[in-house]
Parts: C-alpha cells; sequence; structure tokens
C-alpha cells in the first residue's frame, strides 16, 4: 500500500511536555459529558443560560438550547473593562510591509459602525451577508458587525472567480455583497470588483455591493455600489449586541464535497464557540503575552476559526498578514515571525515545505527565538517536513501540535493539548483526540478495525463545533456524514491508530483533493472542464506533488473534431482559473480518446490515480467500488495505452 505510513516513524519520540492532568480532563468529559460541556460553556459570556446541554435528535444536535449569546460581544465587549481594551488586536501587515495595528478597542468600534451601517441598509437577523474581501482588517470587521446584529456571514475565499460567486450567494441568497476595490497578491493586484461585477449579473438577490478601497484603482460604479468608508464614518460606535439562540446560523462556508455542487456548511455560535475557545486554550495555551501567527486565509474555516474568533476571545494580540509566503522573498514568515515577536505560528504543511526548499540559510538569518510553540493544520505533514519544522524553526524547544479538523468539525479534533497534556510527540501523527471528542477507525461495514490497520475515522458522539446542518439541504446532510456509518459522522478521511493509539491521518477517502491545503472537489473540477466548449469528459484526479501535497491531473475527452494541442491546453487551463479560480491550477492535462468506466459507468477515478503515481494496480481493486478486478485490469491497460 503506497500510503504516508511507509515514511513514518512511529517510534520516534522528540520531546516530553511538563505538567498535566489530561486524563482527567478527558475521563470526566466521557463519563460525565453534560457537566463537562457546561463547564467549558461557561467560559464564555451568555445573555440567557441554555434550558439544556444538549438536543440530541439524531442526525441534528442542538447544542445549549434556549442559552442566548453574541459572538462580535464574546470576542469585543467583553474584553471593554479589561487591560486587553487597548493592547493589539490585529497587527495587519501589507505585502508591501505597511503594518497597522488595531486595538480590542478600535475593533470594537469599527464594528459597531458597520454593524449599524448595515442595519441602516436593511439588513436584519438571520439575512446573508457575502463577503469576498482579501486580507485585510475589514474582513475580521465584517464579519464581527454581521454577527453582532445576527446576520449570517457567507466569507468567499477571494480566490473564487465570479462563478464561484454566482453559485454561493445564490444558494445562500444574500441581500448583499462586501467586496474590495482589488487585492494584492504577489505584487499583482486582483480586480476584485470587477469579478464581483461580473457575478452580480447572475445574482438577483444581492441589492447593494459595499466596496472597500484598497488598492484604489479606478472601478466601475453602478446602480448598485456603495463605498464602505461612506456608510460608516458617520455612524455611531455602538450598536447592541443581538440576543441570538445558541443554535440561531452565525455562519455558512461553502466547501468543496464529493458532487459538483459546493456544501454550505452552517455554524452555530454556542457549540461552536464553545469549542473554539476551550480547543485554542488546551492546543495553544493561549496567555496574555502570546503573539499569534494563524497563516490561514480567513476564506477558509481555519481563518474563521482561529483568526477570527478563538483568538479574539481569548483576547491574544494576533497578525493578520495579506500576502503571499514567498513575496517578495522567500523569508516573509520568518521575517513577521522577528519583526513581531510571534509566539506561535500555526501554518500548513504546504508552506513549510516550499520554505524548507530554500535551505536553512533563511530562516537562520531571523530571530525566532520569540516562538514558543509550533502548529500545523490542513493536510499531512511528512515526517521530514515536521523534523525540519522542529529542528530548524523551533530550534527544538518548541513543542508542535498538528491539528487535525475539518470545515464540518469547526474546530480541532485531534491534536496535542499542550496546556494540559504531557505526552511524547511523533512526527506525522496528531497524537489523540481532544476531550470530550470520540473517534474510531473502522471498516467499509463500520466495525471497529485493530490498531495498525487502515480505516475510516468516524465520530462517534455529537461535539458542540459541529456543523448544524447543510443550507438548505438536510437531505444532503445527513447523506453525506451520517448515511454511511449509521450512528456516526464519517469525516471522510483514512486513518490508522498505532500500537500506542497515537492517530495518524492517511488523507482523503473520496473524491476530495487537498491542493495546498485547499480543499477542492474532483466532481466540481469536472464540471468546469465540461463547461469548455472543446471538451466532451473529463476525470480528475491527483499526483502527489512535493510541494502542493496533490497536485491536479485531468484526463479529457474532447468533442468530436477537435484536435489536441499545446495551444489548447493552456486554454483549458486558464479556463478553469477563470470558472474556479488560480487555486485550481492544472499540473497535467491528458488527451485521451474515452475515460476508463465501470459497466455502470462511473469513472474510475482511483484508477487513474494509481497510473498517474505509478502505483500498482493490486492497490486499488478493493478500492474502485463497483468494478472487477477483470474490468480494472482492461481499463489499466486501455488508458496506458493511450498515455
Ligand atoms: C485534511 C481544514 C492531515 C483532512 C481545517 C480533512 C488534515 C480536510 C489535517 C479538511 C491534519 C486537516 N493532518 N490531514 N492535521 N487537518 N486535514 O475542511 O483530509 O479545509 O478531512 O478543513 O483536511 O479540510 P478543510
Amino acid at each position: 500500500m503506497n500510503d504516508l505510513r511507509n515514511n513514518r516513524d512511529e517510534s520516534q519520540e522528540i520531546i516530553t511536555l511538563e505538567g498535566s492532568n489530561i486524563k482527567k480532563v478527558k475521563e470526566n468529559a466521557k463519563n460525565n459529558p453534560d457537566e463537562f460541556w457546561t463547564a467549558c460553556a461557561k467560559n464564555l459570556i451568555w445573555f440567557k443560560e441554555w434550558d439544556q446541554v444538549l438536543d440530541w435528535n439524531y442526525p441534528f444536535a442542538k447544542w445549549f438550547p434556549g442559552g442566548r449569546i453574541n459572538a462580535s460581544y464574546n470576542c469585543l465587549d467583553k474584553h471593554l473593562t479589561t487591560e486587553i481594551k487597548n493592547k493589539a488586536a490585529f497587527i495587519w501587515e501589507g505585502e508591501d510591509g505597511k503594518t497597522i495595528t488595531v486595538t480590542y478597542y478600535q475593533l470594537f468600534t469599527k464594528v459597531n459602525q458597520l454593524a449599524n451601517a448595515l442595519k441602516k441598509l436593511g439588513i436584519k437577523k438571520g439575512d446573508r451577508v457575502t463577503i469576498y474581501l482579501p486580507m485585510i482588517p475589514e474582513l475580521p470587521i465584517s464579519m464581527l458587525a454581521c454577527a453582532r446584529i445576527g446576520a449570517i456571514h457567507s466569507v468567499i475565499f477571494s480566490g473564487f472567480s465570479s462563478q464561484s460567486i454566482i453559485d454561493r450567494v445564490n444558494d445562500a441568497g444574500s441581500k448583499i455583497i462586501i467586496t474590495a476595490d482589488g487585492g494584492y497578491r504577489r505584487g499583482k493586484t486582483i480586480p476584485l470588483k470587477s469579478i464581483v461585477d461580473e457575478a452580480i449579473k447572475d445574482t438577483p438577490t444581492i441589492e447593494k455591493v459595499i466596496i472597500v478601497k484598497r488598492t484604489f484603482d479606478d472601478v466601475h460604479i453602478g446602480g448598485k455600489d456603495i463605498w464602505y468608508e461612506d456608510i460608516v464614518t458617520e455612524e455611531s460606535s455602538y450598536c447592541l449586541s443581538e440576543w441570538n439562540d445558541s443554535n440561531d446560523p452565525l455562519f455558512i462556508l461553502y466547501t468543496s464535497g464529493t458532487t459538483g455542487k459546493p456544501k454550505g456548511v452552517v455554524h452555530g455560535s454556542g457549540g461552536y464557540l464553545t469549542h473554539l475557545f476551550n480547543s485554542a486554550k488546551w492546543v495553544f495555551d493561549f496567555t496574555s503575552t502570546d503573539v499569534f501567527f494563524c497563516t490561514a486565509d480567513i476564506g477558509w474555516i481555519t481563518g474563521h476559526s482561529y483568526v477570527v474568533y478563538a483568538p479574539l476571545m481569548h483576547g491574544v494580540t494576533q497578525i493578520l498578514y495579506e500576502g503571499a509566503p514567498d513575496y517578495p522573498n522567500p523569508d516573509r514568515y520568518w521575517k513577521i515571525v522577528e519583526k513581531h515577536g510571534v509566539t506561535i505560528l500555526y501554518t500548513t504543511p504546504t508552506a513549510l515545505r516550499s520554505y524548507m526548499r530554500y535551505g536553512d540559510k533563511i530562516p537562520n538569518s531571523y530571530d525566532l527565538s520569540s516562538l514558543r510553540l509550533l502548529g500545523t493544520v490542513g493536510e499531512p505533514i511528512n515526517p521530514e517536513v515536521w523534523k525540519w519544522y522542529f529542528n530548524v524553526i523551533g530550534k527544538k524547544s518548541c513543542p508542535i501540535v498538528d491539528t487535525w479538523w475539518q470545515t464540518e468539525t469547526g474546530g480541532i479534533m485531534i491534536g496535542m493539548c499542550t496546556g494540559i497534556e504531557n505526552i511524547s510527540m511523533k512526527p506525522g501523527s496528531g497524537t489523540f483526540s481532544l476531550p470530550g471528542i470520540e473517534l474510531e477507525i473502522v471498516d467499509e461495514e463500520g466495525l471497529k478495525v485493530e490498531n495498525g490497520k487502515k480505516g475510516y475515522l468516524i465520530i462517534k458522539k455529537p461535539w458542540p463545533g459541529m456543523l448544524l446542518s447543510l443550507w438548505n439541504n438536510e437531505e444532503r446532510y445527513k447523506k453525506t456524514y451520517w448515511e454511511k456509518v449509521s450512528g456516526s459522522f464519517f469525516a471522510g478521511d483514512f486513518a490508522y491508530l498505532d500500537k500506542d493509539n497515537y492517530t495518524w491521518i492517511l488523507g482523503r477517502a473520496d473524491d476530495i483533493l487537498k491542493v495546498a491545503g485547499h480543499r477542492l472537489g474532483t466532481i466540481e473540477l469536472e464540471s468546469a472542464f465540461v463547461s469548455h466548449p472543446s471538451i466532451a469528459e473529463a476525470a480528475i484526479t491527483s499526483k502527489n506533488d512535493d510541494l502542493k501535497g496533490e497536485a491536479i491531473v485531468a484526463f479529457l475527452v474532447l468533442r468530436k473534431g477537435i484536435e489536441s494541442s499545446p495551444h489548447l491546453d493552456a486554454e483549458v487551463n486558464e479556463h478553469i482559473r477563470n470558472t474556479i479560480g488560480p487555486i485550481a491550477s492544472t499540473e497535467k492535462i491528458y488527451f485521451v480518446n474515452k475515460l476508463p468506466k465501470t459497466r455502470s459507468g462511473k469513472i474510475m477515478r482511483r484508477l487513474l490515480k494509481s497510473i498517474v503515481n505509478k502505483e500498482a494496480i493490486g492497490d486499488i481493486s478493493t478500492l474502485e467500488d463497483e468494478a472487477s478486478i477483470e474490468e480494472i485490469n482492461y481499463e489499466f491497460n486501455e488508458i496506458n495505452k493511450q498515455l
């Protein structure tokens, strides 16, 4: 089997943390869940206490029903009577090196002004607001302003294209889009407003487009457009927080699934914030002097949870960095760590792999001594990259938290709890699940597999951060997550437990790719390819990639009469960049006469994956459901003949 286990060194123990009572915490969570989660929820500020800890109407969990809470209040107002008030909430660094500090009080004021402005524009509790902004302070400000008035934010990563905006806005039925004139990426400007102009031709629910000035480029101003600064300047700096129900939606975040249409994952406030507050406390062990640098874009779940909500609830100072890790030079994160005295760095294996390529000299030329903890998220980390992170960046004195979780789980599910734990780390393993999180590794039948055996990762009990549902699609919610293994949440990842019960994540078990840590659905990509006039059929798979983890490979069948050519290759690639966004750039396109399919017409994507990764055919025979060995062998030979 060609999986990450081949590279892993389970026996290696790097360091042991001192002092802990994790066993007691975990036992209590298991034996007295109501008492345990009550104590966790009490770390937040509630306007009204809940009637019940959990209303579990399988598969819908309502955490703390009847409780009234506001996310913005918990991130901002609660600090105003403490010394945190005048402390930096965000240290924003632009790609050009410009720095702006926003204190908690300033953030509070800006959020309140925008909340009032949104109300004036007619936004009410439950309305949806789409946010399509680069990594600038107005992005978290917009999210918190929505939360304050009970509006539901739907942030779209600013690397997505017009079509992605159309799909997401129409599904959510948003009334407003908050965007910017443009954004900076590697010294170039991205014309965000023009992309929105293109999108809103097909989004009938949009009433207004609010534009933040970032690049100061000329933009087209139409009837729906208003400038951000014009609507906030005159507004009062106080807006009463809405007493949202614990289970009112706080946000929708679209993520790729196994069909062509992205899923609108819905999170509420009470359970979600409880999960975030406590997971951050256990895993990052925030203190008042921490400077936290989570490098994720807020357009993804890591940014929502660990750039915006969790750190702000804890009152820590955070770095908000606008640009790319390697711009203008491949030292940007290290430069930021030195300049701002970062104490915790939370980043992705892709970023680390790209830095590692440039050697140790670059990070060694910066003072990284402020770091006390390192984190990784989003994709499996190769042990050699883990060791580099530990030795070169952490100088052997910073623990590494390898945190596994998903858009759907809301917050971290597996990861070392440096705040309360005393265990040995193993490079490449996320270690154990967090208190109160009960996971298991099972086979096709849903039966627990022995330690050492690969299986599907499931979560056996509801947890506070879990998604409420999928927006407008309860059926899909039930089917995707709860029907594969009855009674448990199906995470869609392969994993195994080693002899010491450490968890090792082996990657996705479904048709979802992780390209540079970004989640992309194969079927979503295939639909984008066939929307090109020359393409009749498409099958997408991925190739292992030293840098991005996975790289997109496309097998395309052309329409009758169309000839393949390098020009067409480039044109198709450009089409994908325009339809989905630059993150969907294709590594390799194969034009083929026919795609390998099962008798029932299902594309054998795993077969293609084995071919591009030069794996033995035996490895996939059990994974191609519906196909016989003969069929797979036949298709394997046929497709190889064409390449
Ligand atoms: C993968 C990102 C290995 C996994 C927070 C999961 C990981 C998917 C890790 C969710 C990790 C996340 N080790 N794989 N530490 N963290 N993943 O929704 O496949 O963008 O199912 O959430 O990322 O991706 P999403």
